[in-house]
């Protein structure tokens, strides 16, 4: 099937020639969204919900979405979540608007985590370059193996640059002996997460789902297998390795707090990172069965600084990108109206 006529691939055609421009701030408010759901999520579970409500975007968590044995924390929900609201805030400033974020340290019962104020004009982040916004629809999660090439300095330093929240450390390393250390963890957080049969029917059902796209599907079959009959783990495992050992940069975003704020910060520079990656032509794969495993992540402590936790891990090389996109939930499917006692001012940032 062609991407143009698949309802859930849809909404990658976005094209910015549609803005709406003179429209009232709701509409400009939705369009924006559709840049939003192009974020990537774990098991691509897009476990967020939107509410419009006057200049403000309501971000809620969606946790019939949530990955209850992977992500016992909501850790790669918030972080997915993040995500998320740094497309928004990309396309804001594509279009001559600027965001300000709230964090909602307690989530209500409806699963409120942020709110995101548009307003038009503004300064543009000084760590968002121009051409992240043409990297949304462009960005894709690699599977492959890389090419034998290193990430020359200058790509090294743009990717560093798009870490400036105080809150979130970022490591770059590209020394094979750190890479042969990361592949040695992968292996073992990989045999502790396969060997869970929850952990399996948890990613047997999200596939089933189709959340990874027919050829995805395809390529992951055995890994499925594994689910019922205990079948392809080995595959899947070698798999992950032969990626992991193939990449000149493994980097690794980190931090000293452990909580939701946390984690949605940590989401917004992991997706600059990505849309970083992107518009400098290199492939990108989280790593976070590496986290997943608690003694695993433990073992993360000398790559990252003294006292930090690791968040997030991933892959950094060159490789050929994918022909197909992951499929997305149409907007209306994650856009809620308003209800009366939707307080929308933002406090801060
Ligand atoms: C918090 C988070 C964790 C992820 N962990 C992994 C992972 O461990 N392995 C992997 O291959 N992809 C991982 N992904 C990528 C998702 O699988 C991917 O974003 C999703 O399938 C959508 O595909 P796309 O990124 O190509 O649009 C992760 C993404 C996020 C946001």
């Amino acid at each position: 099937m062609s991407e143009a006529f698949d309802p859930k691939v849809t909404p990658w055609l976005v094209d910015d020639v549609d803005f709406p421009n003179n429209a009232p701030t709701d509409v400009v408010l939705k369009f924006l969204l559709r840049y939003a759901v192009l974020a990537p999520s774990t098991h691509n579970t897009q476990p967020w919900r939107f509410i419009v409500a006057d200049d403000t975007v309501l971000v809620h968590k969606d946790e019939s979405r949530w990955l209850l044995v992977a992500d016992p924390d909501q850790r790669e929900l918030l972080i997915s979540i993040g995500c998320a609201i740094e497309n928004l805030l990309v396309a804001a400033e594509h279009f001559g608007y600027s965001g300000q974020v709230e964090y909602v340290p307690e989530p209500s019962e409806a699963g409120l985590v942020a709110r995101v104020r548009i307003r038009e004009g503004g300064e543009r982040s000084a760590s968002r370059s121009g051409d992240l916004f043409e990297a949304i629809p462009r960005r894709q999660t690699s599977h492959d193996r890389c090419e034998p090439r290193p990430v020359p300095p200058e790509a090294v330093e743009r990717i560093k640059a798009c870490c400036d929240d105080p809150a979130v450390t970022l490591a770059l390393h590209d020394n094979p002996d750190t890479i042969r250390n990361a592949d040695a963890l992968v292996i073992g957080a990989d045999a502790t997460l396969f060997a869970d049969p929850y952990y399996r029917d948890e990613l047997a059902h999200w596939i089933g789902q189709g959340v990874f796209g027919a050829s995805w599907l395809m390529a992951k079959l055995g890994q499925f297998a594994l689910s019922y009959l205990h079948a392809g783990a080995g595959t899947a495992m070698r798999h992950d390795s032969e990626a992991m050992i193939s990449s000149p940069v493994f980097g690794l975003l980190a931090s000293q707090h452990d909580d939701p704020e946390t984690w949605l910060r940590v989401g917004r520079i992991f997706e600059r990172i990505y849309l970083t990656a992107t518009a400098l032509g290199l492939a990108m794969q989280p790593m976070t069965q590496l986290i997943e495993v608690p003694e695993v992540r433990a073992q993360l402590a000398p790559m990252i600084g003294a006292g930090m936790l690791a968040q997030q891990p991933f892959r950094l090389g060159y490789a050929q990108p994918h022909p197909h996109h992951t499929p997305r939930r149409p907007l209306e499917e994650v856009i809620a109206e308003p209800q009366m006692g939707d307080r929308t001012s933002v406090a801060g940032n």
